[in-house]
């Protein structure tokens, strides 16, 4: 405290008025004095000091203690999925792709129509489709970046494209805003074998080297051959669980072979090159990352959820 520093039995100013006698005669007088004048102001301005503080301690019109301590501020963090999403672009880069950006309103000829999905064909019913309006949708996938990339540049292409993606559908492991990050390489003898290679490295640098991953054939209407890679559910150890619907395996991407008809849509001859795509789910790779059961919970915001990233 200033008033015992200063003005106590062994305060500083207390041992200098004590000192005085020590000083030679004709110093003495202004000593003296002048230290006297120094207490008096010092004793002055602690006294308003003490008024101001009784008078506001519990001063009503603030509605705050002025003497209790501060209050620390959190620290903000970044969310789960935006760590995720540039972790999983720094093993791209890393893998020599280049990022690119695509709008999230889209029109329904680089949605579906550049990517070999007509209007009205039964394929439109694997996405359930936000409509802007006749021609205009929310991008249900990231693939829209494919036609997008392929329309400005020439082969070889190697990019990969992150960010909102939208679908009316919700459950465990579903929600209508999720994020995905698409993936496209074309060149001369480009094979499924890069596929696998390229798919298979993502995923154990993500994980580690023992993440068990199964590649299974499936239907993409803009690639053929087309697999999805499922990897071992981290809920249950693959013995069965309502995250993975008891089949021990989650889905995290799909992918496949570049189809002719989307090479021909962007001008690329296709007895020249191949190419392969991949979109994977960044949602799903965060749950099995860190053990969350339920997708849902990224977007609700509960603090005691997201403080623990
Ligand atoms: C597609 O969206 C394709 N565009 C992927 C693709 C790209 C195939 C390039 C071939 C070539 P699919 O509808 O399966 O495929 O979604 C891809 C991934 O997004 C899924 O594996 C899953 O991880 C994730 N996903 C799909 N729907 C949701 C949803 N509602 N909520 C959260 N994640 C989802
Ligand atoms: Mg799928």
């Amino acid at each position: 405290m200033v008033s015992i520093r200063y003005l106590g039995r062994k305060g500083i100013l207390t041992a200098f008025l004590r000192s005085i006698s020590t000083l030679p005669e004709d110093q003495r007088p202004a000593a003296g004095k002048n230290a006297n004048i120094l207490k008096t102001k010092l004793e002055k301005a602690i006294a308003q000091a003490r008024s101001f503080m009784a008078a506001n301690s519990m001063n009503q019109n603030m509605g705050i203690d002025v003497t209790l301590p501060g209050r620390r501020r959190g620290y903000g963090s970044t969310h789960p999925v935006t760590r995720v999403l540039d972790e999983i672009c720094g093993i791209f880069m890393r893998l020599g792709f280049d990022i690119v950006e695509g709008p999230e309103v889209e029109t329904d000829y680089y949605n579906f129509e550049a990517l070999n999905i007509p209007k009205y064909h039964p394929a439109r019913d694997m996405q359930d489709t936000f409509y802007v309006s006749d021609n205009i949708v929310l991008r249900t996938h990231t693939s829209p970046s494919q036609p997008r990339t392929m329309e400005k540049t020439d082969p070889p292409v190697r990019i990969v494209s992150a960010g909102k993606v939208f679908r009316c559908d919700s459950d465990l492991t579903h929600t209508p805003m999720f994020h995905q990050i698409e993936g496209l390489m074309v060149d001369e003898n480009i094979s499924f074998g890069d596929l696998k290679g390229v798919l298979t490295t993502f995923v154990h640098q993500f994980f580690d080297e023992h993440t068990a991953l199964r590649f299974r054939p499936s239907y993409f209407p803009f690639t053929e051959p087309s697999a999805e890679v499922d990897i071992r559910c981290v809920m249950c150890k693959g013995t069965g669980c309502r995250v993975c619907s008891k089949t021990g395996w989650l889905e995290v991407l799909g992918s496949g072979m570049v189809h002719p008809a989307v090479f021909e849509n962007v001008g690329y001859d296709t007895g020249k090159y191949t190419g392969f795509a991949f979109g994977v789910g960044i949602e799903r790779m965060a749950m099995l990352k860190y053990g969350i059961d339920d997708i849902r919970k990224y977007f609700e915001n509960d603090m005691r959820f997201l403080g623990q990233f």
